[in-house]
């Protein structure tokens, strides 16, 4: 690692705080300094096992504050980037449109604003890696991937402002030859995950006894991969890719929502001693989300055949070990289930 001080947005976050956690023990004589919001999504309680650690710090500030940015930047002499910080919940930008294009367009452009200033056009030996998502390209039928070449087609107003996002880092590479490298994910899962996504919100209803409300057919299909796994491909592309590359990263494992709900459903008949089939009693078919997008499926080939990067583990045994950390973790599930996150449930699913 020949970076000295790494600015981590949206540490806190979900895939944000597996980030850290991954370079803080990684890279100790690096400084990781946690660069977060406290959103309803952030949760310091994530990184309890590295907070002590002598090269983390955590900054609470929004990626839209240019003053504390820049303070930020000059008082740990800031070398590179890892862009998470976003609102990240498709339903949400259904409802509240606006909430995605401030953070994740305006507050990317700032973000990247500042660091360009501050780099002050020497670019040598800096990085600003900018996470995004598979989202961007669309939506698919039946067949075919997402390879780095698929036009963009974003379809949500979480999708259109992680491509706008996405667009902007692009033109600062070509205006300005800032130092980028972007990567695009497809649906993660894992521990520490908030319970607005339908893993976490399924384990959550499944424990509790709440209906399993399955938009439409129950027929999208997601391509899954494990939260670490895609911490550690941020590492090995953070580290070894060209400037100005675009990645994707994903599971190679697609799962109709349905299948994974009862194979879930299963996993947790078996997790709380209830006779198989129980859980599945639960599922409920609810009313579509608007403008659902069909199937996601990403070739990840480049990554491999680049950076030899590939998921280390099967779903199964991921799947697993998720539930297993949400039921060992319940006082955690209790914290972010209470206060607002009742009020977004019931309005999220009351007219469904
Ligand atoms: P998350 O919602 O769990 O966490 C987002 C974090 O960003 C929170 O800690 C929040 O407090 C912080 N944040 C939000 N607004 C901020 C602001 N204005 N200033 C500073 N901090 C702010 O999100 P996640 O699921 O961990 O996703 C992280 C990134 O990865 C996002 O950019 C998302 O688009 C991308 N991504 C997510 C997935 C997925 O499956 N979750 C897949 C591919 C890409
Ligand atoms: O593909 C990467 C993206 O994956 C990330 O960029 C996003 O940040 C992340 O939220 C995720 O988006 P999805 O919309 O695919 O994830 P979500 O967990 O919200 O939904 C997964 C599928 O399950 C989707 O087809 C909608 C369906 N679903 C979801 C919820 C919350 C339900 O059927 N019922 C539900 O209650």
């Amino acid at each position: 690692m020949d970076k000295k001080s790494i600015l981590i947005t949206g540490g806190a976050g979900f895939i944000g705080s597996h980030v850290v956690r991954l370079f803080v023990n990684k890279y100790p004589d690096t400084t990781i300094v946690n660069y977060d919001k406290l959103t309803y999504a952030g949760n310091l309680e994530n990184l309890l096992d590295v907070e002590r650690s002598s090269n983390y710090r955590f900054e609470k500030g929004d990626i839209l504050d240019e003053k504390k940015l820049a303070a930020v930047f000059e008082e740990y002499k800031i070398d590179a980037v890892i862009h998470l910080a976003a609102e990240s919940h498709v339903d949400r930008s259904i409802s509240n449109p606006l909430e995605f294009v401030n953070t994740n367009i305006t507050g990317t452009a700032t973000l990247m604003n500042v660091a360009k200033e501050f780099w002050n056009g020497n670019f040598e030996n800096k990085l600003f890696y900018h996470v995004s998502t598979d989202e961007v390209y669309g939506s698919l039928g039946e067949t075919g991937y997402f390879t780095e070449e698929t036009p963009y087609d974003p379809r949500s107003p979480y999708s259109a402002s992680k491509a706008s996002s996405d667009h902007l880092v692009r033109a600062y590479f070509h205006t300005y030859g800032f130092p980028i490298v972007i990567s695009n994910c497809s649906n993660n899962y894992g521990a520490n995950q908030f319970p607005e996504k339908l893993i976490p919100l399924f384990i959550n209803n499944i424990k509790s006894n709440l209906p399993l409300p399955v938009y439409g057919k129950g027929d999208n299909v997601r391509d899954w991969l494990w939260v670490v796994d895609h911490a550690q491909a941020i590492d090995v592309i953070f580290n070894n890719s060209k400037l100005g590359e675009t990645y994707n990263i994903g599971g190679n494992n697609e799962w109709t929502n349905i299948a994974l709900i009862k194979a879930l459903c299963k996993i947790m008949d078996q997790k709380l001693g209830r006779k198989e089939g129980d859980s599945e009693k639960l599922i409920t078919y609810v009313k579509d989300r608007e403008g659902h997008d069909k199937r996601y499926a990403i070739d990840a080939s480049k990554l491999k055949r680049d950076l030899d990067w590939e998921p280390s583990i099967q779903f199964e045994e991921g799947l697993e070990d998720t539930v297993d950390w949400y039921l060992k973790n319940e006082e955690w599930l209790s914290r972010v289930t209470s206060g607002d996150y009742k009020n977004y449930y019931q309005k999220q699913y009351q007219e469904r």
